[in-house]
């Protein structure tokens, strides 16, 4: 038996879902614990190219349970969405997909609320996804929030959503957004709650029963652990639990189940949205990178920013997350670059040679802080069909060995393309 989370080591888009997938067609359960379609998951395998925000990425695997814990929190208009695109490609997800009723809704005040925060904030503002994601998680824990629960006794999803109505209107009248109709919103809302209700059931007998007869799980996690809400770089951060420790709350499985921690980062740094990058590249190297490795949001179409791999962050997000191996992404798009640089740690201006750690920082030092980098020669060549590890250039196995040694966990694969087999098992 095994329970292996998957997390993402940096600010997101570490190739989580191409790795849930290429773990997949073993595990009886695959499920997300946290976030909601703030995420955007690739994966790109035999049965075609799916970018998914909510659907856990076991959906392949025929026996696979694909389950949505309560730590998600849940756009119904997302979710259908994406059902019906996988139904259509002749994959079933009736009897398969689980919905915990204990999630919570991301209702249209949500996003619009987002919006008056965002802009508000003007140059400070977050650069979230606008899926209302902060205001759906801000409603959740001050015992405002809308669950599938709820929806599931009309008497309760009326006076909860007026109730909530009576609250959020009067704000956005204040800044001059239209008010939002109950007639609407409550028959919108109980006609997407018709199409989902036949995947809304509690999965915790269905996942204690799997770990009692010893079969495998597999936890999806979205975003990273530089976003999450303790641990992130606040206020540049999302709103809830990207770590590993998070899927024990978000899922109902206790912490020493988990057996393995898949830790998930590119071998170098991306960032899309606001707030501090120490490692960013603000030059034409950065844009050869964004350029070689498509760095473009999944949800938003973004640009991500890109700089060189930050060894200090991981290290740390290694000790955060317990990773017990880890899947250095992307390691193709370096290809050409003549030299590769990876910080070690920083300098603070005015703080003399003393070198920081970033949990000894807040997001305003780190934006200040000066990278301390060693650099390391290039390989010049295509990496794409590599399959051995030994049969890497000699440079780019020095590289993996580096960033092993610098964050003092073994690497367990190498991703070298977006396909499920574009990967080095080592
Ligand atoms: P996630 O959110 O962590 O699942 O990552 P995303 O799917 O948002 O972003 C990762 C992107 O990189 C996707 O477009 C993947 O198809 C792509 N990708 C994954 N692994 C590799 C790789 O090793 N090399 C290259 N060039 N692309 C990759
Ligand atoms: P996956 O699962 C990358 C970022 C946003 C913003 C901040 C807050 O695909 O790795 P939010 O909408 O959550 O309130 O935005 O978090 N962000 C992500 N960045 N990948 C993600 O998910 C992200 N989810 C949120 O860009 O900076
Ligand atoms: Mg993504």
């Amino acid at each position: 038996m095994s329970v292996t989370a998957v997390v993402g080591l940096q600010w997101g888009d570490e190739a989580k879902g191409k790795f849930v997938d290429l773990l997949s067609p073993q595990a009886d359960i695959v499920a997300r614990f946290n976030g909601g379609d703030n995420a955007g998951h690739t994966v790109i395998n035999q049965f075609g190219t799916f970018k998914l925000r909510l659907t856990p990425n076991g959906f392949t695997s025929p026996k696979t349970a694909c389950v949505i814990g309560p730590g998600v929190v849940v756009n119904p208009t997302t979710l259908i969405d994406e059902i019906d695109m996988i139904q259509r490609t002749g994959i079933d997800l009736q009897d398969r997909l689980w919905i915990s009723p204990r999630c919570h809704l991301v209702m249209p005040y949500h996003r619009l609320l987002e919006g008056i925060y965002e802009e508000a904030k003007g140059a400070a503002r977050t650069g979230t996804t606008s899926r209302g994601i902060g205001p759906v998680f801000a409603d959740k824990v001050s015992y405002n929030g809308i669950r599938f629960y709820d929806l599931s006794v009309e008497e309760t999803f009326k006076s909860r959503l007026r109730m909530q109505l009576a609250i959020k209107n009067p704000i956005l009248q204040a800044v001059g957004v239209e008010p939002l109709e109950f007639e609407q919103v409550f028959h919108d809302t109980l006609a997407q709650y018709a199409r989902l209700k036949a995947f809304v059931r509690e999965p915790f007998g269905m996942v204690q029963e799997t770990l009692a007869r010893g079969g495998d799980l597999l936890l999806e996690g979205a975003q990273g652990a530089l976003l999450d809400n303790n641990w992130g770089t606040y206020p540049y951060c999302t709103a809830s639990i990207t770590l590993a420790g998070g899927a024990c709350a978000g899922l109902g499985i206790a912490p020493q189940r988990i057996s393995r921690v898949v830790g998930v980062a590119k071998a170098y740094t991306t960032r899309v949205g606001a707030g501090p990058m120490p490692s960013e590249l603000l030059d034409q190297t950065g844009e050869k990178i964004q350029q070689a490795g498509r760095e473009f949001g999944t949800v938003t179409g973004r640009p991500r920013r890109c700089g060189w791999f930050d060894a200090a962050l991981v290290r740390f997000t290694c000790q955060l997350n317990g990773v017990t191996e880890l899947a250095l992404t992307k390691l193709d798009v370096l290809d050409e670059l003549p030299s590769i640089k990876l910080c070690l740690s920083y300098r603070l201006p005015g703080a003399g040679e003393r070198l920081w750690h970033y949990w000894e920082l807040d997001a305003e030092q780190l934006a200040a802080c000066q990278p301390v980098y060693t650099e390391m020669e290039g390989w010049g060549q295509r990496t794409t069909s590599v399959r051995e590890f030994q049969s890497l250039p000699v440079q780019a196995q020095a590289y993996v060995r580096k960033v092993e040694e610098l964050v003092s966990t073994p690497v367990r694969y190498v991703s070298v393309g977006p396909e499920r087999n574009s990967t080095i098992h080592l």
